[in-house]
């Protein structure tokens, strides 16, 4: 799996990083992206695709692969 912020939508609510910190990261102003290039450990997926369900924005983008 992989996973993407669309940094056009993101508007830093910061669901994602309580849904699944150790797949995101913010930035100083609070806007996400995916940690490990956007790499989803097996393991994480499905607090990956918890994540993208909660983000108000439709921010995330998850590629099944
Ligand atoms: Fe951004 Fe959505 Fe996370 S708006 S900070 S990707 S919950």
């Amino acid at each position: 799996m992989k996973v993407q912020v669309d940094s056009s939508k993101c508007q830093g609510h910061n669901r994602c990083m309580i849904f699944a910190p150790e797949v995101f990261e913010v930035d100083d102003y609070g806007f996400a992206s995916a940690q490990r290039g956007g790499e989803v450990p097996a393991e994480l997926a499905d607090k990956a695709r918890t994540a993208a369900a909660n983000c108000p924005e439709l921010a995330i983008v998850i590629s099944e692969d």
